[in-house]
């Protein structure tokens, strides 16, 4: 009955004509620093033979000691936990391959592309991997803890209201470049339609797309991921950018260098939670892809479903992590289970 209820509204917020068209900065639309390729790696989900409780009799307990670590790092590292997964997932699927170090064989693996260079929480899934190889060795992929411990952190942000099961299963991949990061990961400044599309390339749909963005309701950015929405004060208003005026405001005073942080979330910083979705429509987030939500019908009836069913949104946030989770998973046919999450095995 609740479903039904949820469902009409849906229906009824998506024929809702939004009002929003185009950015206009004044002097004309910023112009992107680099160009953006068509995705080109990862494709639909693989069933790939992932399995919940997949450890259950391979290494008993190993997601609880996961789930251990990851519930002493703070807020941040956690917020971080959450965007390495989606990171992983993008590139070359789910198979941990942005965890691995620059080497000699491979000097600029994921790790040192644009996009990531911003990641934190690799101690943390270091950290995992140590335990679970002195309790199982060789057994617990570093591509299930990343998945896990993404899945942790998102529990631990929403104050334990989104938790969910997650298949596993995954092997580790031996294949890392640098410059599959930027056609894979969508760009801050990317429009309805670009972030449309780049999630259908992983086999993901604008349900999940529009849930998996609420993860902008925890965790920090720097300031030069937003700088095209904030003029500098010498002489710029506003008035071109959509951008709430007194967020930008308060953006300006807090940065005054281009890596500074703010939170992504000025409300409820630290809660994983619908917030996201109240900002989006009053127009107080920071990147023009969060703002992008508002400018076709059917992203804007799912901002507004969320902002006003959290329950709702908990449950397409699971769903969504779940799916990303599958995105072009390896098998032992083309993987390996890594000794050390930094390095490939050979
Ligand atoms: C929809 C397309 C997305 C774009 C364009 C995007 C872009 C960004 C950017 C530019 C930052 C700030 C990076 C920095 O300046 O340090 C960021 C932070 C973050 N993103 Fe996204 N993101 C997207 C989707 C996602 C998804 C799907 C997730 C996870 C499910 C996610 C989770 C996060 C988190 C948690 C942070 C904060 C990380 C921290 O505090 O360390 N994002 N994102």
């Amino acid at each position: 009955m609740a479903k039904l209820a949820v469902l009409a509204l849906l229906a009824l917020l998506g024929s809702v004509a939004c009002q929003t068209g185009g950015y206009g900065y004044g002097g004309g639309s910023p112009t992107p620093p680099i160009t953006y390729p068509q995705p080109s790696y990862g494709g639909p989900p693989a069933a790939g033979g992932l399995r919940v409780g997949y450890y259950d009799y391979k290494c008993p307990g190993a997601e609880y000691v996961v789930r251990k670590v990851v519930g002493y790092k703070d807020a941040g590292v956690k917020a971080g936990l959450v965007r390495l997964f989606f990171h992983d997932c993008f590139v070359q699927g789910c198979d941990a391959s942005v965890l691995l170090d620059p080497t000699p064989a491979n000097a600029e693996p994921e790790k040192v592309g644009i996009p990531n260079l911003t990641l934190r929480g690799f101690e943390v899934i270091d950290e995992a991997k140590a335990a679970l190889e002195a309790r199982c060795p060789g057994v617990v992929s570093c591509a299930d803890i990343v998945a896990f411990a993404g899945r942790d952190a998102s529990y631990f942000h929403s104050g334990r209201a989104i938790d969910f099961d997650v298949p596993a299963g995954r092997y580790d991949g031996r294949v890392s470049h640098k410059n599959e990061t930027i056609p894979n990961l969508p760009p801050p400044f990317a429009d309805v339609d670009r972030l449309k599309q780049m999630f259908a390339a992983k086999g993901l749909d604008t349900v999940d797309m529009v849930a998996l963005s609420g993860a902008h309701s925890i965790g920090r950015s720097q300031c030069s991921s937003f700088a095209d929405r904030v003029p500098p004060p010498s002489g710029a208003t506003t008035s071109g950018s959509d951008m709430d005026a007194d967020l930008a405001a308060s953006l300006r005073r807090q940065c005054t260098t281009p890596s500074d942080t703010v939170a992504q979330d000025a409300v409820t910083p630290d809660a994983l939670d619908n917030q996201y979705y109240k900002n989006v429509m009053s127009r107080q987030v920071l990147f023009r892809s969060d703002a992008a939500l508002t400018t076709a019908a059917d992203t804007m009836g799912l901002v507004r479903a969320s902002a006003y069913f959290p329950g709702w949104w908990n449950a397409k946030f699971a769903e969504a992590m779940v799916k990303m989770g599958a995105v072009a998973v390896k098998t032992a046919a083309n993987g390996e289970i890594r000794k050390q999450c930094r390095f490939t095995n050979y």
